[in-house]
């Protein structure tokens, strides 16, 4: 069985890669697609490493070629991304691929505000639409991005949200890394899987699990979605590519999502299909305390 991991040197592709090969017990039959196979060819010796980038499909069929099982990795180009995945799934089709395993989010329905959520669901209707086997592994929000906002709050002693009385259930990237490799090797899940943390936290939680890494006093402060974007709205020249602004858009929508209770779901899938108990956000903001606290000035 030869298998395909997408996307293959970023934080997720690689964890993911590792985990194949630890429970392979080796790199055979495992082909690592990247945009810069350079970057990962020391890592993975003994893969077969192949470029491939899906805003070029041309060269998509070959990279594909010989793959029975294909964990496409969503890439990061929200506006770009869903033609980049069709073609990507259309690509694998015509390489022979029979089953894709994609990574999607919590709930990507039309009503969702997130503006992840098109992307996403567009793609997921591609590959149910394809007809190669499919698994959805639904991810929560990544807890890891948690340090950053702890950080913040720790630096101002606010944590200040637009989530209102919403829960976020996040999970940790190694942890949907683990599941993403055991889907890719065996054949007993398909269709859609949500991958969530064990407990959906609210701002409060949030503000006291931060205070206690911080070592400082946080206050919960909700603010409206109007008064979170123009707190995140980059300084008048300081975002000649709109990045910066499309970050605050995205940060606004997602904790409108949360406001509206589509991020607020648990499920025991982590454990379930990897044996091992999820991480919580006390436990990575734990084990990231100094650079918490570095980050924050403290
Ligand atoms: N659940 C969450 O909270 C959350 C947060 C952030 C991101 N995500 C999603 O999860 C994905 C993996 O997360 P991560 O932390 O590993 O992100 P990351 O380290 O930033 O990596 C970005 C990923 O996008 C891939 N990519 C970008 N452009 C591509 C293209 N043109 N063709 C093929 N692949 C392309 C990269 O592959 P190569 O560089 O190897 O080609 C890499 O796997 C992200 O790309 C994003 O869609 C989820």
């Amino acid at each position: 069985m030869s298998l395909i991991v997408t996307g293959a040197s970023g934080h997720l592709g690689t964890a993911a890669a590792e985990r194949v090969i630890a429970l392979r017990g080796s790199s055979a039959d495992l082909v690592l697609v990247s945009r810069r196979p350079a970057a990962i060819a020391e890592r993975f010796d003994g893969a077969d490493i192949r470029h491939g980038d899906f805003a070029d499909p041309a060269g998509l069929v070959e990279a594909f070629r010989g793959g029975d099982r294909m964990l496409l990795i969503s890439a990061d180009n929200i506006q770009a991304r869903a033609a980049w995945h069709a073609a990507a799934i259309d690509a694998a089709k015509a390489a022979g691929v029979q089953h894709i395993i994609y990574t999607s989010m919590i709930e990507p329905g039309a009503g969702n505000p997130a503006l992840i959520a098109d992307s996403h669901r567009a793609t997921e209707q591609h590959l149910r639409a394809s007809g190669i086997g499919w698994t959805v592994l639904r991810c929560a929000l990544y807890s890891d991005f948690q340090v950053f906002e702890a950080a913040e709050a720790v630096a101002s002693g606010q944590f200040r949200h637009n989530r209102g009385d919403g829960r976020c259930s996040y999970v940790a990237r190694a942890d949907c890394a683990a599941v993403a490799a055991a889907v890719l090797t065996s054949d007993n899940r398909s269709g859609i899987v949500d991958v969530t943390g064990p407990d959906a936290l609210d701002a409060t939680d949030l503000a006291a699990l931060y205070a206690t890494v911080g070592r400082a006093e946080v206050a919960p402060v909700s603010v409206t979605d109007e008064e979170l974007a123009a707190a995140l709205r980059p300084a008048d020249g300081a975002d000649p590519d709109g990045h910066a602004q499309y970050g605050a858009a995205l940060a606004v929508s997602l904790g409108r999502a949360i406001r509206e209770g589509y991020f607020g779901a648990v499920t025991g899938a982590v454990a379930e299909i990897t044996g091992r108990r999820p991480a919580s956000v006390a436990d990575l903001l734990q084990r990231e305390a100094s650079t918490v606290r570095a980050l924050s000035g403290r």
